[in-house]
């Protein structure tokens, strides 16, 4: 999704710039551009990609101050000239901006009445000319660029320059994040820590409402009434190598190789051998609140939503508290009764997905208690909860998600056994599972090892137009999960079903033209799965088994066996080889599998 870079000090900002645009290329975009200042305005944009963007830039375009952008469409087709930064008729003004003004037809055609002339097709284009309206009547950018979102309904993270004033940017954030960074003489902002963390790696995020002007000696933050406020800067424990394939073909399969570190990092600190507890110090809840949770509901988007699935089965299975996990996109829109007794969580990778965001401020506002389970250290969501877990991830570049993802469903794990101790979950069992998570970073190096023959069955298996996923009661959300990775990085339409609602539905599907991975993993349900593999086989269909022991040839055509861990923790490991078999079908298709067609990295806007 859209991108943000500003800088001013003493250096050219031109090359910081597109190195920071290209720090962003992984959240997706369809075009790009930069404007400079020094003692004019000078900007390129082009449709395409960053590399493009640089090529197309002047040696001649040299100034200490400077801003850049990666758009995304939204109003207008990615083009040259719908790209940002947008300028005023004057070309005084040039605005960069993420977000979406929900009000722009009706100012575009106030200031159309007032004889301005628009360029472009996009919403962003009302705030260049909005703002170089009022900065001619006042002396102060600050107070042109809070007059203009004023007039504004939407959101936005936007950074404006004045060709007049070569020395200062004005950012401002509502609903679209805005980070700012602090160097020696130097500032910078970004819409992402990821554009900044080759400079400096101390930050300051801004609120929503917040604006900030950034000059090379500092930077001062304010309200939309002008009321200065008081910021802390944040170290960020990110460094730029985080964001190399190191030596990786792609990012997801670094992220997926990288998983028994990460996961040993969500969990590190965490398990306390003497009581078989989970210290979780984070989560700002006395033992007596702990207590009287009668339910726990979770929500998040994509990816998130599913491993919060895997969450509510733990919650359920070890703390026995009903729970249940619900599209955050979804939630936010039913106006959800929010119960007293009910513990929201709300989880994000990003931390910055607007759909769980508003969701969250939506259950604040009616009282919910919200943690948080996010990857990224201060982020809008991290922010907004009142307390919660943070992943140790490290950044999650590829736009599917799976580090971040297993780190959740463990993040569960721990937040369950936490729940369950100090309700009915004995010592025994909580020794049980805690021995369990640590065996999980080496059985998922087992898995990686298959790494070649999860290959050659993905290239089996690529060709077909359509895969069916399946799996019971724990196993469904893998599958969810399985199909969800297959369809974003393939373009292969997967479908996940749970098992047992196969023949009432879904069965008709099946023939050989549409093969199906089942999930099956060693556990009470293993005979009805089984019977479900041979329903499928009976019809023609071919079958991939996911499982913990050598399939019999009658009832599966392949398999790929998993290390056992305990039952509950079972679909952690069971998720991996999905992660590989899609990678590996992606690549076989010849497919961008880092910045997959139509999607984001980060969906900011709703
Ligand atoms: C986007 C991404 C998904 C991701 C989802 C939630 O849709 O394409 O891969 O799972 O957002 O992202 P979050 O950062 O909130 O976990």
């Amino acid at each position: 999704m859209c991108g943000i870079v500003a800088y001013v000090g003493p250096k050219d900002a031109a090359p910081i710039l597109l190195e920071g645009l290209a720090r962003l290329e992984y959240r997706g975009y369809d075009s790009a551009g930069i404007a400079i200042v020094s003692k004019t305005l000078k900007m390129r944009k082009v449709k395409g990609r960053v590399a493009d963007l640089a090529a197309a830039v002047p040696a001649r375009f040299k100034g200490g101050l400077g801003i850049g952008h990666t758009r995304w469409a939204t109003h207008g087709v990615p083009s040259d000239v719908n790209a940002h930064p947008h300028l005023d008729g004057a070309e005084r003004i040039a605005v960069v901006h993420n977000g979406i003004i929900e009000n722009a037809d009706e100012l575009r055609a106030k200031l159309t009445v007032d004889g301005v002339t628009f360029a472009s097709e996009t919403d962003s284009e009302v705030l260049a000319h909005l703002i170089a309206r009022t900065v001619k009547d006042t002396d102060s950018l600050e107070e042109a660029v809070r007059t203009a979102l004023k007039r504004v309904v939407g959101t936005y993270g936007v950074a404006v320059v004045d060709a007049e004033r070569p020395g200062e940017v004005v950012v401002a954030r509502n609903g679209s994040p805005i980070v700012l960074g602090i160097g020696e003489k130097e500032m910078f902002a970004a819409s992402d820590v990821a554009a900044l963390v080759r400079y400096t790696r101390q930050v300051v995020h801004l609120e929503d409402g917040e604006l900030a002007t950034i000059k090379a000696d500092g930077f001062h933050t304010f309200t939309m009434d002008a009321r200065e406020t008081a910021k802390e800067p944040l170290t960020v424990d990110w460094d730029a190598g985080h964001y190399d394939t190191g030596g990786y073909e792609h990012y997801l399969l670094k992220e997926i190789s990288e998983q028994p570190e990460t996961v040993a990092r969500t969990l590190r600190g965490r398990l306390d051998d003497r009581f078989h507890i989970a210290h979780l110090g984070g989560l700002n809840l006395t033992p007596h609140e702990t207590r009287a949770f009668r339910r726990v509901k979770i929500i998040g988007c994509g990816s998130a939503y599913y491993s919060g699935q895997i969450g509510a089965q733990l919650v359920e299975e070890l703390a026995r508290i009903p729970a249940d996990a619900e599209p955050a996109s979804e939630f936010r829109y039913r106006n959800p009764v929010v119960e007293h007794d009910t513990l929201y969580v709300a989880i994000s990778q990003s931390g910055e997905t607007y759909d769980t965001l508003a969701a969250v401020q939506e259950l604040k506002r009616k009282g919910g208690r919200v943690l948080g389970i996010v990857n990224t250290v201060g982020s809008a969501i991290a922010r907004e909860c009142d307390g919660g877990m943070y992943l140790h991830a490290g950044p999650e570049v590829s736009v599917a998600s799976t580090k971040a993802f297993t780190s959740t469903a463990v993040a569960f794990a721990l937040l369950a056994l936490h729940f369950g101790r100090v309700h009915d979950l004995s010592p025994a069992d909580g020794r049980r599972i805690s021995e369990g998570l640590r065996r999980l970073p080496g059985q998922i190096e087992e898995i990686l090892a298959k790494d070649a023959e999860i290959a050659a069955l993905a290239r089996k298996y690529a060709d077909h137009t359509g895969m069916m996923f399946v799996g019971r009661v724990r196993g469904y959300p893998v599958a969810r999960e399985g199909a969800q990775k297959l369809k974003e990085i393939s373009y292969v339409h997967a479908e996940a079903y749970p098992a047992s609602e196969l023949k009432h539905g879904p069965l008709a599907l099946i023939g050989p033209d549409m093969p199906t991975v089942a999930i099956v993993p060693d556990d009470e349900l293993l005979d009805k799965n089984l019977t479900t593999l041979g329903e499928i086989r009976a019809r023609g269909g071919r079958v991939l088994m996911i499982g913990h022991r050598a399939a019999d040839p009658k009832l599966a055509d392949d398999c790929v066996v998993v290390p056992k861990n305990e039952t509950e923790l079972d679909p952690i490991l069971l998720t991996i080889p999905l992660q590989l078999l899609a990678y590996h079908a992606a690549v076989a298709l010849e497919r961008d599998v880092d910045k997959p067609r139509n999607l984001a990295k980060s969906v900011t806007v709703e």
